[in-house]
């Protein structure tokens, strides 16, 4: 997966397109390029990140129209030949790629007589441009032509040397149309432009769009379709850094917002009634048998912490997959099961790939996201969003709490639409729920004690996470975020399992991590403190429990406001890992090999 940007219209391109590339840099940074167009073509690119390829970029150009890359490489290590734009050899057709060119190799044959310089799948598509240029095709007919000989998926920008259109189409890859005052834009996503305009439109897939400065066509195959507008809500700055050092520290801290507007509106404490704008009728809700729930990473444990509520407030089995392992099997029937699919970025491969496989087997699917017109809500039947707003840091963060909170309220849906839950208890979850922006607000505040904490350990050896029922995922979780950024060694275990193998790996060195909160058998879980502590390992709890405290080296306040109290401990594990991270001085939004969206599978 790679950022791809491009801009036509009437103020210089080149500083619309660098800065375009760095808020798009979370989507890959193993090399950077911009192309500028007018009567040719000057492209810069460069491995390495977007400040690589800025010291190479002139301080000004005069060129209106150009197109910029940031990749994560697939096809070819990342070397300035493989980096994008990929020329024609007359250097006057520039292509950027997001995706994967299924049959470049059989492409390369047809253009065998062409010289080229890179190692990728994409190299191929100008120099089929340039040849159905110089056979007299029109420069939309020559980009239609290509896209239509190409399997896999891809966004693919076209910029050509004379001509004053951009061209862009897409299939299975995200390619967002920005509609400025100065000109128009285009995206893998709207962060790269959103300090420009925030009226926007989707482009679907198999669809074309020719830009100019003036606006915007789209075509599929030889007809024209209607551009669709719409006016994203997200904030200006709300991609910036906003005087905090890294987009990561400052999306921790914006939790308790975003957690504002993934509620807003959505539940009544009176009744505890809950309103989500899906259409999953109680007659349909009351004859499933199961809930399946797909997803990777931190989504997945979003959907293990969900699961537990499925199960507890809606009386219906729930299962958790991770997304790359999913088959819809093990004799169960479609019409009994809802298929939900949590992503934040609704691009990520094997989680589209587990949806089609629910899909073909006529399951029911909802997709649980952050991004509007992503993918995965064009192959669902019904998206829920959390609302949280853009997260730029490659470590899932804000994200993550706000993913818990919709699946939450979906869970007290489902459960009063099953006459599982009584009001009472539904508002005792709302209650939570309602509780919780404040409760990690006090987290936030005491920042400076948990960098103490980190400074004292964070040359350990190894360190291990472990909590029960809720607090596993929270566990699962705290540890991803730690070894992501930091690289260090880190393990979440279910606390319980710990004498059953993992407790060889303790070791004085080793500091174990515990959720000790509501909904995570914080009772139990002592006993599995006390068996490390009698192995010398530090222990630190983040607890809102009593009793604990005599055998915690370190102990964090959890305010009490029950089944979402793993959520809040949750922030203290970001915060840890955050800064264990920055004292090794680690690039913490952009983790070595790591990029954001996994667009591949
Ligand atoms: C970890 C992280 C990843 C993602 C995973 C799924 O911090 O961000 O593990 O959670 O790649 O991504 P989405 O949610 O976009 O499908």
């Amino acid at each position: 997966m790679c950022g791809i940007t491009g801009y036509v219209g009437a103020d210089p391109a080149l500083p619309i397109i660098s800065d375009g590339l760095s808020n798009l840099e979370y989507r890959g940074y193993d090399s950077a390029g911009v192309a500028l167009v007018d009567e040719g073509l000057s492209v810069y690119k460069r491995s390495g990140a977007v400040a690589a390829l800025r010291e190479i970029l002139p301080e000004s150009a005069a060129q209106q129209r150009g197109i910029g890359h940031t990749r994560w490489s697939t096809h070819g290590p990342p070397t300035d030949e493989n980096a994008h734009p990929h020329t024609d050899e007359a250097g006057r057709v520039a292509v950027v790629h997001n995706g994967i060119i299924e049959n470049y190799e059989s492409l390369r044959a047809e253009v065998s007589e062409c010289t080229f310089t890179s190692e990728t799948d994409t190299e191929v598509i100008p120099h089929l441009i340039a040849r159905e240029l110089a056979a007299g095709s029109a420069p939309r007919d020559a980009v239609q032509t290509v896209a239509d000989c190409l399997a896999g998926s891809f966004a693919i920008v076209v910029a050509i040397a004379g001509v004053e259109q951009l061209f862009a189409i897409r299939k299975d890859s995200p390619l967002v149309i920005g509609h400025g005052e100065s000109g128009m834009f285009l995206a893998s996503d709207v962060t790269a432009f959103l300090e420009h305009t925030r009226t926007v439109t989707y482009l679907e897939d198999n669809e074309l769009a020719e830009l100019d400065s003036d606006g915007v066509s789209i075509y599929r195959g030889e007809d024209a379709v209607a551009v669709e507008r719409e006016q994203l809500e997200w904030e200006a700055d709300a991609a910036e850094k906003g005087g905090y050092d890294h987009y990561m520290l400052k999306e921790i801290h914006e939790q308790p917002r975003a957690l504002r507007k993934t509620l807003s509106g959505r539940f009544d404490l009176d009744s505890g009634a809950v309103t989500l704008d899906v259409d999953l009728p109680s007659e349909y809700l009351n004859s499933i048998e199961e809930i399946q729930i797909v997803a990777c990473g931190t989504s997945n444990y979003a959907g293990r912490y969900a699961a537990e509520l499925f199960e507890s407030l809606a009386d219906v089995r729930t299962t958790v997959e991770i997304a790359s392992e999913y088959t819809f099997s093990g004799g169960r029937d479609p019409w009994r099961t809802l298929v939900v699919a949590v992503t934040q970025s609704g691009e990520t491969a094997d989680t589209l790939s587990a949806l089609r496989r629910a899909n073909r087997a006529g399951a029911r699917t909802l997709a649980v996201t952050n991004t509007l017109g992503s993918t995965v809500t064009r192959e669902v039947e019904d998206s829920v969003f959390i609302r949280a707003g853009p997260e730029i840091g490659v470590a899932a963060t804000k994200t993550f709490a706000s993913q818990v909170a919709t699946l939450a309220l979906l869970a007290v849906f489902v459960g009063r639409e099953r006459g599982a839950l009584s009001s009472t208890d539904a508002i005792g979850v709302l209650e939570s729920l309602r509780g919780l922006p404040g409760a990690i607000q006090q987290v936030l505040d005491l920042e400076d004690e948990v960098r103490l904490v980190a400074e004292e350990y964070a040359e350990s050896d190894a360190f291990f996470f472990i909590g029960r029922r809720l607090g596993w995922p929270v566990a699962l979780e705290g540890a991803l975020k730690l070894k992501e950024i930091s690289y260090d060694h880190a393990e979440g275990f279910a606390a319980g399992e710990l004498k059953h193998g993992p407790l060889a790996l303790v070791t004085d060195r080793t500091p174990v991590l515990a959720v000790l909160t509501d909904g995570s058998r914080p009772k139990e879980t002592l006993n599995n403190i006390k068996e490390v502590q009698a192995r010398s390992a530090p222990v630190i709890g983040a607890s809102s429990f009593d009793g604990g405290s005599s055998y915690l080296d370190v102990e964090w306040d959890v305010p009490a406001i029950g089944v979402m109290e793993p959520i809040v401990t949750n922030v203290y594990w970001q915060l840890f890992a955050y800064h264990v991270a920055d004292l090794k001085d680690r690039s913490i939004d952009q983790p070595r090999n790591l990029a954001k969206s996994v667009t591949v599978e």
